[in-house]
């Protein structure tokens, strides 16, 4: 049974939807802990030309398979091509893994905006400066926050059970008239903090500098793949979303524009999210290679300092904070939307049952997440903690290969003029040679250079 889609209202209720699923976490937390930790400059440098060559074409085939096939990803690949069908149950699976981690970094967000709200704003700006194995470690107010076993676990279950009512009640519209308001507040607050703590802080300079000077000895494999992992993830590519979006997109929208839009408001948020954050790490301990290895916490150790040196910091915290926390739940909300009906498409439960299901399914993964950290944070799965297992198992595994398949169909199985003829219903397609190449050669070359190598590395086999 054919069920008409409904469709975007034209091309600006395209571009705001798929925008507001894909800035999110990914660019206000991930990207400057990345950008920190893999050589700043050269980190930025390897990800805006992946995120115009590669994330262009992949964006603009997902979502032109999506709107030719009308179909989410698993019925969107069968269509294709039969064989190809587990492409998009492999698809289907990355936001399933994705949700319950990134509901627990939600829960971090509403712990920090409850804090700056009830005043405990310098409380969590607090670093004590402690002996571990006879050296003098800092360990930040974040650090102890999550060895707590159940706080964490409170806020990330307030998070998925907010999310999980969105979705059941179907008023994502709501939520993204309210991201609509948000998302400018959010950027102007950013480049406020970002210029700020350049003006006032010393050494924030050389922050600067380190952020946006590629350093060619820094490079390395690994930034690649860090890199390539954080285009996927933060263009909420690889993992059927753009299919779907492009299914209900209209054919008269330009693919390649929105394209073009979605992605360079994508970058530019996780381009000044950076300059709020690396700096401010270089002002505070003068660019100390451990103070950028920090990691999942960097964002949430450091803001708070920067709140605590300004005038009225503790409104700017909170509200920064809310902005963020309805960044990510827009986000999270078109990931647990995608995971929901996949099970009602393909399993034929209902929606209350589905959301049922994902909700129980996302608690239970969420909390060993969480507990990676407190309880069992002795417990490591190839010298990770169970949250950057998720985050790597998703990202630097699964999502490769779902990229990679994606190119063999496109390039080799339906060819990328049924692509190419797609987007052309709405006009020329300027970066269609650029885009044939892509699909056909680099990309599929480049990622599995990149598969092997990060699995490689994380086995400890070639150090890259
Ligand atoms: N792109 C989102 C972010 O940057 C994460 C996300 C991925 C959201 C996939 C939806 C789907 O935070």
């Amino acid at each position: 049974m054919e069920i008409k889609r409904s469709t975007f209202t034209g091309k600006i209720g395209f571009v705001l939807a798929a925008a507001g699923s894909a800035v999110g976490l990914g660019n206000i937390w991930r990207f400057p802990y990345l950008a920190a930790k893999y050589g700043g400059g050269i980190f930025l440098l390897v990800y805006i030309i992946l995120a115009v060559t590669f994330g262009f074409s992949l964006m603009i085939a997902e979502i032109a398979i999506g709107r030719k096939t009308g179909q989410s990803p698993i019925g969107a690949f069968q269509k294709l091509d039969r064989r190809f069908t587990f492409v998009g149950v492999f698809a289907s699976v990355v936001p399933a893994l994705i949700l319950p981690y990134y509901s627990v970094i939600g829960g971090w967000v509403m712990k920090y905006l409850f804090g700056f709200i009830s005043g405990q704003g310098s409380e969590m700006a607090v670093i004590n400066k402690t002996e571990v194995a006879g050296a003098l470690t800092e360990i930040s107010f974040f650090d102890k926050y999550i060895e707590n076993v159940s706080e964490p676990i409170i806020w990330f279950s307030i998070y998925i059970i907010i999310t999980s009512v969105v979705v059941l009640l179907g008023v994502q519209r709501g939520v993204e008239k309210v991201s609509k308001i948000m998302m400018p507040i959010l950027v102007v607050l950013i480049l406020f903090i970002a210029i700020y703590s350049i003006v006032t802080m010393d050494g924030a300079v050389e922050g600067v500098v380190y952020y946006l000077k590629p350093d060619f000895s820094k490079f390395s494999v690994m930034t690649v793949v860090a890199a390539m992992g954080q285009l996927f993830y933060s263009m909420s590519l690889a993992m059927g979303i753009m299919i779907t979006f492009g299914s209900y997109m209209k054919k008269e929208v330009s693919i390649e524009k929105s394209v073009r839009q979605i992605e360079l408001f994508d970058t530019g948020v996780a381009f000044l999210a950076g300059l709020m954050v690396v700096p401010a790490v270089f002002a505070f301990s003068g660019g100390d290679e451990t103070a950028l290895n920090k990691g999942a916490g960097l964002m949430f150790v450091t803001l708070p300092r920067v709140f605590d040196t300004m005038p009225y910091g503790s409104v700017i915290g909170a509200v920064f904070f809310l902005m963020v926390f309805l960044a990510a739940l827009t986000s999270s909300i078109s990931l647990m939307e995608t995971v929901v009906s996949v099970l009602q498409d393909k399993l034929g439960m209902r929606r209350v049952p589905a959301c049922i299901a994902v909700l129980v399914f996302s608690l239970l993964l969420g909390c060993v997440s969480a507990l990676g950290y407190s309880a069992w944070n002795d417990i490591k799965i190839i010298g990770m903690t169970f949250l950057d297992f998720f985050d790597f198992l998703a990202n630097n595994i699964l999502m490769p290969v779902v990229a990679f398949a994606t190119c063999i169909v496109v390039g080799y199985v339906i060819k990328p003029k049924a692509v190419t003829e797609e987007v052309e219903l709405s006009g020329k397609f300027r970066e269609k040679k650029l885009f044939a190449i892509m699909i056909r050669y680099i990309a599929p070359i480049c990622i599995i250079l990149i598969l092997v190598s990060s699995i490689l590395d994380v086995f400890g086999i070639v150090k890259i």
